[in-house]
């Protein structure tokens, strides 16, 4: 028989009840409420404790003092509320709500893993439950990649190491995972075996116009201007298979050519001025901007995390090159499911580090068009969106609302509390009362991938060599040394 912990009192709903404690439980911790149509799994969200003599009425300390040298704790009370989660068999939502005096029990390690241990072809473990460390948890690939998962998080709360735990799992059930590493933090892990590591390069050939316009800002409102960059595009398109040259350089020698030719002035001028563009974006993407390279899909493995590698380039050229990517990846996918004939046999998960600077709130880039495109499409196309970020409130909340999935660690700053919560009706006042007081690596996790919301230790993952807290007092005097080495050599002893 279970432990009884407590009893339900006052009023109940289907959906939480409150009870009084014999033994107090645990924030997070699991429960068996006894209910009519068979015992019901609640979770404890919040715990309160008090005390009838030593009431909120006492204004004075030699009261608390006097009962305190009575020795009289007895009259100590804790009450919590407990949220239901549904039955133990499917978690269907029970229609009535539990009855006052119903017993509320520790739920079984046997009960909790049925819950929680899902182990089935489509699930991954990622930790455990921090209440019941005995309890693994699994999650359901299968959701997390149809339904996006955003992993929120204050800095070095570990996001980026939940990040390699799901991206190893997945590669080792024959996933293909492509990760935006903005900080070269897993360039050189392996994640579920070795890794295929993306330069950051792009090849203009491989944009389409409007890509390219939007890159060498060409703007589309000036009728004439575009006009005159859709002839070279279509030029540079033809010369490209015929003359040796870049793209970009097959584009520029076509509007030169007309540049001599007798157009009015006005329209002269339109051409030189794109010439300009053009010049100023080769300065602006140098090193990203690569007419030798190949297509990002014929570089992608599968099968494998394929990390592009973004830590060397600034925010603007990473824009390019990931809304490149998800663009191009959403392409052939569509191409694939619809027709057949896509080059991406496989449905992708596409990890976005830092996706508020990729994704921003109040700001247009080339990116966020693509997240919220695949946020909206990806689950018809198979593929999956993971948006990783210190920020929440910076984050595009339409793209954030689109993540059905969760893993939120430690929050402390309400603002991003509150973004939070607005993206996810699952997450109840009391869990973001939570989010302040977890611990690194201890996580919220909710929707469609897990049966229920838990509170997981998530796995540390073993070789993480970058991304971890430097030590800066040891880097420091490492560098001291260095110099007196250096003083030594410039010395001169007398002999
Ligand atoms: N689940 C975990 N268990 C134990 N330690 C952890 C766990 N997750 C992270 N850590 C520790 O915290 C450090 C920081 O984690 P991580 O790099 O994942 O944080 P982050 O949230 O990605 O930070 P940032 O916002 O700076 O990218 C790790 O190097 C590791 O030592
Ligand atoms: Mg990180």
């Amino acid at each position: 028989m279970a432990e009884v912990i407590g009893y339900i009192i006052g009023e109940a709903t289907p959906f939480e009840a409150t009870f009084l404690s014999i033994k107090p439980p645990k924030l997070g911790q699991y429960v068996l409420v006894e209910h009519e149509e068979g015992d019901v799994l609640g979770m404890v969200q919040a715990l309160i404790s008090g005390s009838v003599s030593l009431s909120m009425d006492i204004h004075d300390p030699r009261v608390v003092e006097r009962v305190k040298k009575l020795g009289d704790a007895r009259d100590i009370y804790v009450k919590g509320k407990v949220k239901v989660l549904g039955d133990i068999e499917n978690l269907n939502m029970p229609r009535s709500p539990p009855q006052p005096g119903a017993e509320v029990k520790v739920a079984s390690t046997e009960v909790l893993v049925k819950v929680f241990s899902h182990e089935g072809a489509s699930s991954v473990k990622i930790g455990n439950l921090i209440s019941h460390p005995e309890v693994p948890v699994h999650v359901d690939v299968n959701c997390m990649v149809t339904r996006h998962l955003a992993i929120l998080a204050m800095t070095g709360a570990g996001k980026s190491n939940a990040v390699a735990v799901i991206v190893d799992r997945v590669v080792r059930l024959g996933g293909t995972v492509v990760i935006f590493d903005m900080h070269s933090e897993y360039v050189k892990s392996r994640l579920g075996g070795p890794i295929n590591v993306l330069k950051a390069v792009v090849n203009p050939s491989f944009m389409t116009a409007s890509e390219l316009m939007q890159l060498m800002r060409v703007e589309a409102h000036y009728h004439v201007q575009e006009r005159y960059f859709r002839k070279a595009y279509k030029e540079a398109l033809k010369r490209a298979s015929m003359e040796p040259g870049s793209f970009v350089e097959h584009m520029e020698k076509y509007l030169e050519s007309l540049e001599d030719a007798k157009l009015p002035s006005r329209e002269r001028s339109v051409i030189a001025s794109i010439i300009n563009k053009m010049e100023a974006f080769k300065d602006r993407y140098e090193g990203v901007i690569d007419s030798t390279a190949e297509d990002v899909i014929s570089r992608l493995k599968p099968r494998a995390a394929n990390v592009v590698d973004l830590g060397h380039v600034d925010e603007e050229a990473a824009d390019v090159i990931v809304s490149h990517t998800l663009r191009r990846v959403l392409s052939e996918r569509k191409k694939q499911v619809l027709e057949g004939k896509g080059r991406l046999k496989q449905p992708l998960f596409m990890v976005l580090e830092e996706a508020h600077i990729l994704a921003p709130a109040y700001r247009e880039t080339l990116s966020k068009y693509w997240v919220s495109r695949i946020a909206r499409e990806g689950r018809k196309f198979g593929v999956g969106l993971c948006l990783v970020s210190q920020r929440p409130k910076a984050l595009d909340p339409d793209a954030l609302s689109q993540a059905n999935n969760m893993i939120v660690l430690r929050i402390v700053e309400p603002t991003d509390q509150r973004h939070v919560q607005q993206a996810s009706e699952a997450l109840s006042d009391d869990l973001i009362a939570q989010l302040p007081s977890l611990n690194v690596g201890e996580a919220v996790v909710l929707g469609m991938m897990v049966k229920a919301p838990a509170l997981v230790k998530i796995d540390l993952y073993p070789s993480k060599p970058v991304g971890g807290d430097i030590n800066v007092v040891e880097e420091w005097s490492r560098k001291l040394e260095e110099d007196l080495e250096e003083f030594k050599g410039l010395i001169e002893y007398p002999s």
